[in-house]
């Protein structure tokens, strides 16, 4: 039998009875078709009631075995090898970038053969996978972690804040890989960990993987390393792929950004605010008025309070998950109100339980764009009278990042004047005139 990760049961069975494994080209006739590609490996969990091929368009294709009438070898793939090119002529003369890794799809190899993706993360085999990188800026590199996002922790903002700290020094910008799902949460916990930071840190993912044809992981990676290194700002920003045209990367304010696509390469977008800037073909144009570049001293505070949790209201919410926190030894509840900032009257109780035991309890809308108003409805000020703290036009993620903060790192007296306070430009005074996209 071949060699077939992750392959079992009737998917297995039918690749079997053929002398096939992962990476060679295969063709299978089909109900619906037939189909020629690169037979792909299986992960950990996937079914066992299909194959998968990596067409030559790029794209993957899965057959269902109760639809194949055969399977035949076309040829045998080739054993993978990956052989950097030679590093290219670094020039000295061009600012310094530090790049730190934590996973996701961004700036990984793909194994053309099997279509499994490798982390690329030394310099030589960034310039290798992104050439132009080369012309934009010194690199060195560094894998912080090697992770989903969606296994990011707290604690892993602590470390990466860390990271960032020790690179500042000595560099003209950071850019940070990142898996999309949880990228703004992690943008959000920077801006306040490292607020006052001189150089600007620019996070960056890619919806798309390399090896697909409509991939944005080498126009983010090369607009977030322009801006990291050429603009003349400092703070946190995301760098994602702006929309329709092609070539062009929005920057988003760390607090004011949000995944809102679950696949769109333009899934990110500023909330409550625009862009603050743009990069096309390598140039930036700004379009807000930021920080500017300073010194390399600031104090960064890097810790978060770990019990603090996020609630969404909604009709027939029980008041019980309120209870539930306050017996478990949280700190601060975020809650995603409706509307204005409402919850169910049914909730006072619990809420007044939470208050007096000095859990911070503060509001948001689940409405994300637009702010709350506890001052318009009966609701909302009986809300505020049992102590909620109105979060203004606050995103509720980053609320809850900003209520960890907080906890972490102010006395008690100090923590709901800094939560209401605009930190790193996740509160506007008042709302401008955004127009929310179409
Ligand atoms: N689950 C994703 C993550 O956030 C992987 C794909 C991506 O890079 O967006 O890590």
């Amino acid at each position: 039998m071949g060699d077939l990760p992750g392959y079992r049961g009737a998917s297995l069975k039918a690749l079997s009875q053929q002398d096939v494994s992962v990476g060679d080209i295969i063709l299978v006739k089909a109900k619906g078709g037939e189909f020629k590609g690169s037979l792909l490996p299986r992960y950990e969990y996937a079914d066992d009631k299909h194959i998968v091929l990596k067409l030559d368009n790029g794209y993957n294709v899965g057959i269902e075995v109760s639809n194949i009438q055969s399977i035949s070898k076309i040829s045998e793939g080739k054993k993978p090898t990956f052989t950097p090119p030679p590093l290219p002529k670094i020039d000295n003369s061009l600012p310094k970038v530090s790049i730190l890794g934590t996973g996701g799809t961004i700036a990984s190899r793909i194994d053309y053969r099997t279509g499994a993706v490798h982390p690329a993360f030394s310099a030589e085999e960034l310039y290798s996978v992104i050439p132009e990188l080369a012309k934009c800026a010194q690199i060195e590199t560094e894998a912080v972690f090697n992770i989903y996002s969606e296994n990011m922790t707290p604690s892993n903002w602590t470390k990466l804040a860390e990271a960032c700290v020790k690179k500042a020094a000595n560099v003209d910008g950071i850019v940070i890989g990142h898996g999309t799902d949880t990228m703004a949460y992690t943008a959000a916990a920077l801006s306040f960990a490292l607020h006052g930071i001189g150089i600007p840190v620019v996070l960056v993912g890619s919806q798309r993987s390399t090896d697909r044809p409509s991939s944005d992981a080498a126009i983010n990676m090369i607009s977030a390393v322009t801006f990291a290194v050429r603009s003349p700002v400092s703070g946190v920003y995301v760098a994602m792929h702006a929309g329709t045209d092609d070539g062009s990367v929005a920057v988003h304010l760390g607090t004011k950004v949000r995944k809102n696509h679950t696949s769109r390469r333009d899934a990110f977008e500023s909330v409550n605010i625009s862009p603050v800037a743009y990069v096309k073909d390598q140039k930036i144009e700004l379009k807000a008025k930021l920080p500017a570049r300073k010194g390399a001293k600031f104090e960064a505070r890097t810790k978060f309070e770990e019990k603090v949790a996020l609630v969404k209201f909604y009709p027939g919410f029980d008041p019980l998950l309120i209870d539930a926190l306050v017996k478990n030894g949280y700190k601060g509840i975020v809650l995603e109100g409706t509307g204005l900032g409402h919850v169910s009257t049914k909730c006072y109780d619990a809420i007044q339980k939470a208050t007096s035991n000095e859990i911070l309890v503060a509001m948001t809308s689940q409405c994300i764009w637009g702010r709350v108003r506890m001052t318009v409805y009966s609701t909302g000020r009986e809300l505020l009278n049992l102590g909620v703290i109105p979060l203004a036009d606050m995103l509720p993620e980053t609320a809850l990042v900003k209520m960890m903060w907080v906890l972490a790192n102010f006395k008690y007296g100090e923590q709901k004047s800094m939560l209401q306070r605009n930190i790193s430009g996740e509160i506007n005074e008042r709302s401008p005139l955004v127009r929310r996209p179409a």
